[in-house]
């Protein structure tokens, strides 16, 4: 794996921020785009560009075939077993709302209920509805927590949440605990955006399996870095961000067991998603456009597809050894810094470092090594009820790629050095 050439695909990486070279360490948000993806994405609009599905003529036909590949591109490298379990959405956040709004109308909602199922599906799910009980962790980005806080609100229910111990890692005897108290799903992030927590979710699907309760799996930091493997994980839901794994903003997925998606009514409504339509009455179209309401971000997924390719022509597991050793180099000369603290020291990390420095605010030390050209993230990373767990207001996160060096790290730890020593 040659650092320079794949940093001759991001051209982006090569420039200065007042003066200095940029050192870009804020990829937990959003990575880079290689050439390819940004020349896929162009290409379409100079050669294909057509509204898909709908049209006999040539170009629609064009834009329909190369969409539908890159469906096709996103199951095999997941490993779905076909492509209609995967739904194009616009990143993490649109998957997880699709699938709470979901989740209500399918257990929880009356009203909702009689619009969208069957007379018998209408009298079996009504005569089991209980108090709506959804299980997250104390460590969910807010995506992975507003939109199920939102609905259970609605019908007086119950949160659950798995705590975790100091070093950021979950108390699976806990979890156990909340499985008994029969949630209807269980949602978990596979890696923390703030801790670098990787959880273990393959142990954790099994044992809400046990009790018969689905698992949403929120891999919008992990796409990028690990192989994924669906069927091994044998998760019945998983979300991802194409933007933070390469790929254009605006376009993402999920992931869902073909079954799961059948009994799931509809998120949104309008064209594309219907089969047919009267004043009366209307039915849905068959998986996954029972989910693709609208005209799709047809550019942005043929991007995510190059981006999938550009990650399968490389070693994954030498792309997560070199972000490993950014990692570590990175904890280890930080470690160095008087006052430092670790938010997230758990022994199964992904290439993310969480601090604070004491007498320094997060947010004041961002701002200082941004002038020295280093790009990282301050605050709370959309995720409040980890900080309230660690009784701080923000963290700083530098979040590496495969573009990021061992020098640029050096030049981290050094502006992080000076800027501290400047607040304190
Ligand atoms: C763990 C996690 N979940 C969900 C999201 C939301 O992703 P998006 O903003 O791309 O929808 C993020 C973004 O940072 C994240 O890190």
């Amino acid at each position: 794996m040659n650092i320079n050439d794949i940093r001759q695909q991001f051209p982006v990486l090569d420039q200065q921020a007042y003066g200095k070279p940029l050192v870009y360490f804020d990829n937990a948000a959003t990575t880079q785009k290689p050439l390819c993806v940004i020349d896929r994405e162009r290409d379409y609009y100079l050669h294909e560009n057509c509204n898909i599905h709908r049209g006999v003529h040539y170009l629609s036909q064009k834009a329909t075939e190369a969409y539908e590949h890159a469906r096709q591109t996103v199951a095999d490298f997941i490993h779905a077993k076909e492509s209609r379990e995967i739904v194009f959405t616009r990143g993490t956040t649109e998957s997880l709302n699709l699938l709470a709004t979901s989740f209500e109308h399918l257990f929880f909602s009356k009203t909702h209920n009689s619009q969208l199922l069957t007379d018998s599906q209408l009298s079996t799910l009504n005569s089991q509805l209980t108090t709506p009980k959804v299980l997250i962790t104390a460590m969910e980005h807010h995506s992975n927590l507003v939109p199920w806080q939102q609905m259970i609100q609605r019908h007086h229910g119950q949160l659950l949440v798995v705590p975790m111990d100091d070093k950021g890692v979950l108390d699976l005897e806990q979890y156990e605990k909340l499985l008994k108290e029969e949630p209807k799903v269980v949602s978990i992030a596979h890696i923390s955006n703030v801790l670098g927590t990787i959880n273990p979710i393959k142990q954790m699907i099994a044992m809400a399996h046990q009790y018969g309760i689905p698992v949403v799996i929120d891999g919008a930091q992990s796409m990028a870095h690990h192989p994924i493997d669906v069927q091994d994980l044998d998760c019945d839901f998983f979300v991802f961000s194409g933007h933070k794994m390469y790929a254009p903003m605006g376009i993402g997925g999920l992931y869902g067991k073909a079954e799961w998606l059948e009994k799931l009514p509809p998120y949104q409504f309008g064209g594309e998603m219907v089969d047919t339509v009267s004043f009366e009455k209307t039915t849905f179209n068959v998986l996954p456009f029972k989910f693709e309401a609208g005209t799709p971000n047809v550019g942005a997924a043929l991007g995510l597809e190059s981006a999938i390719q550009f990650l399968q022509g490389f070693d994954r597991m030498e792309v997560e050894a070199h972000e490993n050793q950014l990692l570590q180099s990175a904890i280890q000369q930080l470690s160095a810094i008087e006052g430092i603290r670790f938010i997230g020291q758990a022994e199964q990390r992904s290439g993310l470092v969480s601090f604070i420095i004491d007498g320094v605010h997060p947010y004041d030390l961002g701002t200082i090594i941004d002038k020295m050209g280093v790009a990282v993230r301050t605050g709370h990373h959309c995720a409040e009820p980890v900080m309230t767990r660690f009784g701080i207001p923000g963290t700083v996160r530098a979040s590496f790629a495969m573009y990021n060096t061992m020098e640029e790290v050096e030049v981290f730890v050094k502006a992080v050095q000076r800027a501290a020593m400047m607040l304190r």
